[in-house]
């Protein structure tokens, strides 16, 4: 029998006593009372993250460990780095949600682990981890795909009703997709070369912006977003890219191509030397940002037209979800957010730390 404490009034059970106390009734299985507990884990990039999150979207405990400041210094992802510091993390980040949770292993439901898309050596580590937990404790295993996690990341914070359209920008993809239902995705568009985080980031090294003293430990795009805060985004004047495409695709390496020469001739008006920090870098940065916004609305408009029209969506209120580390930019919100207003569609974003890989989404 469960004893609560009681202490000046106020008393505080822990998770681990609730769920003792919920169990030792002989309940039904599938009643509100008895939850189903998944641990999601995430290691399909530069993340290692892992959550356990019971059915109703309760998350219960969370933890993650983030590469960013190593791939920074080495100027990029390189794959087996990735792999190493995942492997040297896993077992901490998912003994440490696990305890936030205060769950023992042995209530878990199930494990649910990202199978794919992402780098290869990342995701194994993930992969032969949790396929090891799996065994030893028993449970069911879940694979996840890592696009539709970020895409029905927004319905553990909203009520969201399908179908909706769904932007994914992230630094490894870009894409939009109709979403019909859990894994019913009609893809619309994607990015024909590189995605938009990925631009930012390179962007970013080339400016050196991990030399700026305001910026040294955030990743790519976020050092932009920070730094266009400074900038006026009109001293440059940049046409984004596929003006007369008539489809809903992508491209980002042309915009790469022309931020790279506006930086080598910015160097050569102010005398510097690649790897020193230009005097223009917040108008770049601003103007960078600018250009990816402009862009990505444009594409989005379009499939907000196409599905429209083709009775895909509502013709009010139809529900704009944006994803990924890029949506957790707040100039691209607004601009996006221009958007559904002029089109009768609600945009919705999860908040910025559902937006970048996370385990709650995958759990
Ligand atoms: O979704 P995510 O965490 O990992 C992938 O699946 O790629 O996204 C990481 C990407 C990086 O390229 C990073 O520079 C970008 O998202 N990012 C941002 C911001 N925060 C992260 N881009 C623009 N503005 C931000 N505030
Ligand atoms: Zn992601």
């Amino acid at each position: 029998m469960l004893t609560l404490n009681k202490t000046a009034g106020v008393f505080k059970p822990s998770k681990r006593k609730i769920y003792e106390f919920l169990r030792s009734f002989n309940f039904h299985p599938g009643t509100l009372f008895l939850h189903k507990i998944v641990l999601g884990i995430e290691t399909s990039c530069d993340d290692t993250a892992a959550a356990v999150v019971d059915e109703t979207g309760n998350v219960l405990g969370e933890a993650i460990h983030s590469q960013t400041e190593v791939h920074l210094k080495t100027g990029g992802i390189i794959p087996p780095v990735a792999q190493q510091l995942h492997r040297e993390n896993i077992q901490r980040i998912v003994q440490e949600a696990l305890s936030a949770s205060s769950i023992s292993p042995s209530d878990l439901s199930a494990i649910a682990t990202t199978i794919k898309p992402g780098l290869a050596l990342s995701l194994g580590v993930g992969l032969s981890f949790s396929l090891q937990l799996v065994g030893q404790l028993k449970k069911p295993f879940i694979p996840i795909h890592h696009m539709e996690a970020h895409a029905l990341t927004i319905r553990l914070t909203n009520k969201v009703e399908f179908p909706f359209l769904v932007l994914l920008i992230s630094g490894g993809h870009c894409l939009l997709a109709l979403v019909q239902g859990v894994s019913d995705f009609l893809l619309l568009g994607k990015s024909l070369d590189i995605a938009p985080g990925d631009m930012l980031d390179k962007v970013a090294r080339r400016l050196s912006l991990i030399k700026h003293p305001e910026c040294s430990t955030m990743s790519g795009g976020k050092a932009i977003e920070h730094l266009a805060r400074q900038g006026n985004r009109f001293h440059f004047d940049i046409i984004p890219p596929l003006q007369r495409a008539k489809n809903c695709d992508f491209s980002f390496a042309g915009i790469q191509h022309l931020m790279n020469k506006i930086i080598i001739q910015k160097e050569k008006e102010e005398g510097i030397e690649q790897g020193q920090i230009l005097s223009s870098a917040a108008d770049i940065a601003a103007a960078v940002q600018h250009t990816t916004a402009c862009h990505i609305v444009k594409r989005t408009h379009r499939a907000i037209l196409f599905c429209k029209q083709r009775d895909l969506l509502p013709q009010n209120n139809a529900v704009l979800v944006a994803s990924g580390g890029v949506a957790s930019n707040f100039y691209i919100r607004r601009a996006l957010e221009v958007l559904t207003n002029a089109t009768q569609c609600t945009l919705l974003c999860p908040p910025p730390r559902l937006c970048t890989d996370n385990g709650i989404m995958i759990a």
